[in-house]
């Protein structure tokens, strides 16, 4: 369940949020009305992408992809570009609803940006904590290694790649999908007898196959309790817009200590266009990735992605506030209702299944099912290679009218 007071989370009708984007692009620059001679912006392309009044008129967010703003750089803090000023605001106030009111974080104690995805979330994080270890802590090459799980999403395995960083994952259970303590404690000692003294921690909230949740509290006490230097990172690009809203007091939350920063996707669940993944963290780490050589841009850079759309940082805006905070939490219930429907059904069968009760994900033992229900189905594999598990997600699209035909097909099939 969100925060009870909503400082900034607010429903806004269509009209209060064609009237405020409208207000912000205003105030970015506008070329037709002042010179600027000096940055490598224009509007897009009239030749290509109609500039139609009426159409623009139709939709703000045309209106803004048109405008085309340019949002490089983290707008929660320090300098960001003039030019842009006006939607960077709404970039900031959506990053401040994840960061305080989904994320129980303090004001103005926490600063993000939207990122190009979970991927960039998530590498971003791996890239700060990686400098912090070596710039404050004084780490030498080879004592520094992320800590994640079997399960954890192959995104953490390009960050170790890119940043040159080994990656221990634990084996999870294959039943519960849980870490096992025993198993966690084994590969800190591990890696403790491997001379590895400061550990970056990935922690899953809902993992890309199963929909499981990871224990973050279990990695805090088995690495304090090993004498280990750690920071942990959520990966929630899945969970994120879900989680906090099924689990009331969830120990996912900038109230627990042991939690520096967040990748949410908004292209996943908040159904965001493609290029929407947030980034939030306690304030003062951003400053771990900056690059002074970025002298041109004002406030310099402290993200990977360098120039990135304005209009994305708008959508996620516009999606949170069309929803508010109420409506969200019934959408997340509404597809969490479908969820529990289809896995009912899958217990009913006799189906062997895994779904974690604050996920709309069901992974299916492959033993379940044939080739022709997986394709009619498009069901999703584990490893295109050796399946053991097909997955459903139940996204928007995804009712228990078409979830229905799809059970009838599964009983005919088990008693073949
Ligand atoms: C748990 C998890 N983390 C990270 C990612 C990467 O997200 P993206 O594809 O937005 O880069 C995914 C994508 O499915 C995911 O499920």
């Amino acid at each position: 369940m969100p925060t009870p007071s909503y400082r900034l989370w607010k429903k806004l009708t269509p009209k209060q949020i064609k009237k405020r984007i409208q207000q912000c692009l205003k105030e970015n620059v506008d070329f037709e009305q002042r010179t600027i001679l000096g940055i490598p912006v224009s509007r897009l392309d009239e030749h290509v992408f109609s500039q139609d009044e009426r159409l623009l008129d139709s939709s703000v967010y045309l209106r803004a992809l048109v405008a085309n703003p340019n949002h490089i750089g983290c707008h929660t803090l320090g300098d960001s570009e003039p030019f842009f000023a006006g939607t960077h605001e709404l970039e900031r106030e959506a990053i401040e609803i994840v960061a305080d009111e989904i994320f129980g974080g303090v004001p103005g104690e926490q600063d993000g940006y939207i990122a190009s995805g979970g991927t960039e979330a998530n590498l971003q994080a791996l890239w700060i904590y990686r400098n912090f270890f070596r710039a404050e802590l004084g780490a030498a090459a080879g004592e520094i290694a992320i800590l994640c799980s079997s399960d954890s999403h192959y995104s953490i395995a390009k960050g170790a790649n890119l940043l040159d960083l080994p990656i221990r994952s634990v084996e999870v259970d294959g039943a519960t999908r849980e870490i096992p303590r025993a198993a966690l404690e084994a590969t800190v000692a591990a890696m403790r007898a491997d001379g590895v003294r400061y550990c970056i921690v990935v922690c899953n909230l809902v993992t890309t196959m199963f929909g499981s949740v990871d224990d973050v509290d279990q990695y805090a006490d088995c690495l304090a309790a090993a004498g280990l230097e750690f920071l942990i990172h959520v990966d929630g690009a899945y969970g994120g817009f879900a989680y906090p809203f099924v689990v009331p007091e969830s120990e996912y939350s900038f109230t627990n200590p042991n939690i520096t920063s967040f990748a949410i996707d908004a292209h996943k669940l908040l159904q965001a266009p493609f290029g929407t993944g947030i980034f939030v963290i306690r304030k003062g780490w951003m400053r771990f990735a900056t690059t002074r050589d970025a002298k041109y841009i004002r406030g310099m850079d402290m993200t990977l992605t360098g120039s990135r759309s304005g209009a994305n940082a708008i959508a996620v805006w516009m999606l949170l506030m069309t929803y508010g905070p109420h409506g969200w939490y019934e959408k997340i219930h509404l597809l969490n209702h479908r969820t529990e429907w289809l896995a009912r059904q899958l217990d009913e069968l006799g189906v062997a299944h895994y779904r974690h009760p604050a996920a709309n994900i069901v992974a299916i033992a492959a033993a379940h099912l044939d080739a022709e229900l997986i394709e009619r189905y498009g069901l999703v594999p584990d490893d295109h290679h050796d399946p053991a598990w097909y997955k459903i997600v139940v996204m928007n699209h995804v009712t228990v009218d078409l979830l229905e035909p799809f059970v009838a097909d599964l009983r005919r099939l088990q008693s073949k």
